[in-house]
């Protein structure tokens, strides 16, 4: 198959794994499968602790990028407990994940999605906004959800700036559960996303947004949402624990780009 950007595949450890020796296994582990993973950009994001180890496992340019699961708006000053773009910045971090559903579990709003995303690409980094919904209805309202949250995240977002907007589609309903949603489910939400977009941009710059799948994505079934759901990569949760599932998907979403 055929996209239209580089595939892209985000590992996103969450509060993982306990030890900074762990973390420093787990990304040699996955820097060693990368070694053939022309075509796909592979960014791996850890706990903001583990920032600095997993940088300088990467060392190179041909292994993976670092990403963040989390960042504060403000660059400096009195926020207790957080942590600024410039100093993800000065660990080279690329990609920040914003608005996952379990952030958002934990208060952050749609305003706050938007201020951090305008944030994040305003210093040159790249935003993963997460959207998705707790269920699905029968008279598909969730798609008007869905709608709405990517119209709050993008506010005042200009059109050059898109190819540094990657929105990651993640029911929240398929996070964790082993209940991935089906290639076809992910497919309609593919158009339904680019549909918003370009009712936003218009056609030729909606298509710079890389979209995503994720939710219980595994080696097993990676290949199949990648070809029928035509996403251009995925969000990774548990199985990017694993170096090797992790690697085994990266495979998979390669395997489809010829
Ligand atoms: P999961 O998590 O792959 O474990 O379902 C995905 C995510 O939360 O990004």
């Amino acid at each position: 198959m055929k996209i239209g950007h580089e595939a892209l595949v985000i590992g996103n450890w969450k509060m993982n794994p306990q030890t900074d020796a762990m973390a420093k296994r787990l990304a040699t582990d996955i820097k060693k499968t990368l070694a053939h993973a022309e075509g796909v950009e592979v960014v791996v994001a850890p706990p903001a602790i583990y920032i600095p180890i997993v940088e300088s496992v990467r060392n190179s340019k041909k292994s993976f990028l670092v990403g963040a699961q989390n960042v504060h708006t403000e660059t400096i000053g009195a926020f207790t407990g957080e942590i600024s773009i410039p100093m993800l910045k000065s660990f080279d971090v690329r990609y920040v994940i914003v608005g996952h559903s379990e952030r958002r579990k934990a208060g952050e709003t749609d305003v706050d999605v938007n201020a951090k995303m305008t944030a994040i690409i305003k210093s040159g980094l790249t935003a993963v906004v997460c959207v998705g919904e707790a269920k699905r209805d029968h008279g598909a309202q969730y798609l008007g959800l869905i709608e709405m949250q990517i119209r709050d995240a993008v506010k005042g977002l200009s059109r050059a700036k898109l190819g540094n907007l990657v929105i990651a589609y993640e029911p929240v309903w398929a996070i964790g559960t082993g209940n991935t949603a089906t290639p076809e489910d992910v497919h309609e939400m593919k158009l339904f996303i680019e549909k918003t977009l370009t009712d936003l941009y218009g056609r030729n710059y909606a298509q710079k947004v890389r979209i995503l799948y994720g939710g219980s994505v595994n080696p097993k079934n990676a290949g199949e949402i990648m070809h029928d759901g035509k996403v251009d990569g995925f969000l990774v949760g548990g199985a990017s624990l694993s170096a090797k599932d992790f690697g085994s998907i990266v495979t998979a979403v390669k395997s489809m780009l010829v």
